[in-house]
């Protein structure tokens, strides 16, 4: 017998975007690049902005080659007149906006004790500043119309504090994403505008292809690796799939979520709805980690246990050989060898 609501259309119909107009920020490579090239393939008209007007132009040819109608855009998203003239464009090449993918954004590694507000102001004006005027322009559009999604870049940066490079101001402005997606999901949702955010791990980009070939990053990177349960690094094509999904009708019900994509790295880390207590079976994929000559881990026992290495090590409490853990008969969280907060 018929369910005329489960046989009104086919679960992958509906993740189709014909008839879709999206923008891309930073769509001029790497993550927003491949964000472009999925909603195209998903049959989306897709307008490719970035302030680097041959990355946008190459990367609308990339869509054109694929039978997508694409329109480079040059705009600088943290300037709202030129906000303003990326959605006039969209609108006067097709007649409506009807998602926003906000993902311009820089990173930036400076201590905090030493950073310039210069630098700070930088960080802010794109990854949080830029996000919002994308998002407030793109809205205004949407609201009109009674239906739009919008989807921020975000990072696992904005739930997690990132190790060990220091980086305070992107933290921030990530963490500044993921909340103003829920303010304005919150905004926005009884008049047909959903907004939700996707936070990647590290991604294997430009960035990170050039920074292995660093003495900082030649360590790092496989640090980085290793912190990472599914024990590799992200390509931008595991993206894909969730910026298609949040554009698409498959998640009309979904709005001011936060999308982790991150191969388990926030589960070895306090993050959403996680406790402090994190437990390994047998701790040798922190082990692994220990810089050649340092002191076996400390922890302390008199708040949250902190399993770290020389030179992480928290201030205050008292400290003591990890492998003596009380915790291990005091908490019930604790039932195994090792226990961390990260
Ligand atoms: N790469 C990662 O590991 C990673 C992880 C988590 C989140 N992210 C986030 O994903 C987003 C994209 O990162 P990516 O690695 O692809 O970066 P990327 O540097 O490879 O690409 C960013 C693009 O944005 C453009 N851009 C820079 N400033 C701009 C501005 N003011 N206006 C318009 N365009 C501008 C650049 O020209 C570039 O094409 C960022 O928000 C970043 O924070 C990246």
């Amino acid at each position: 017998m018929g369910d005329t609501l489960l046989d009104a259309k086919p679960i992958l119909e509906r993740f189709r975007l014909y008839g879709r107009v999206a923008l891309v920020t930073g769509a001029g490579q790497g993550i927003g690049r491949a964000y472009a090239h999925a909603l195209g393939e998903a049959g989306a008209v897709v307008a490719v902005v970035d302030i680097d007007n041959e990355c946008a132009r190459v990367v609308s040819a990339e869509l054109a080659a694929k039978g997508v109608d694409a329109l480079p855009i040059v705009a600088d998203v943290t300037k709202p007149e030129q906000v303003q003239q990326m959605i006039g464009a969209v609108v006067a090449r097709w007649g409506k906006l009807t998602i926003g993918v906000n993902n311009a954004g820089i990173g930036l590694w400076t201590a905090a004790e030493t950073m310039t507000k210069d630098e700070w102001d930088r960080v802010i004006a794109l990854n949080l500043t830029g996000v919002f005027l994308c998002a407030q322009s793109e809205g205004r559009v949407m609201l009109l119309a009674g239906y739009g999604k919008i989807i921020q870049t975000a990072s696992m940066s904005g739930h997690i504090v990132n190790t060990p490079q220091r980086q305070s101001a992107y933290n921030a402005s990530k963490a500044g994403v993921i909340h103003l997606t829920r303010t304005l999901a919150a905004e926005w949702a009884d008049r047909g505008v959903c907004v939700n955010s996707t936070s990647p791990d590290y991604t294997r980009t430009l960035l990170v292809d050039k920074l292995v070939e660093t003495p900082e990053g030649r360590e790092m990177v496989p640090l980085w690796v290793k912190l990472t349960p599914m024990g590799r690094f992200r390509e931008v094509t595991d993206l894909q799939g969730a910026v298609v999904y949040l554009a698409s009708e498959a998640s009309d019900f979904m709005t001011g979520h936060d999308l982790v994509i991150d191969g388990g790295y926030c589960v070895w880390r306090p993050g959403p709805s996680r406790t402090n207590w994190r437990c390994t079976s047998d701790g040798a994929p922190f082990e692994s980690l220990r810089p050649k000559g340092a002191p076996v881990s400390v922890s302390r026992f008199d708040s949250p246990v902190h399993l770290v290495w020389a030179g992480l090590v928290s201030a205050g409490g008292s400290w003591r050989n990890a492998n003596s853990c009380p915790s291990r008969t005091a908490s019930t969280n604790c039932s195994k060898s090792t226990c961390l907060t990260m």
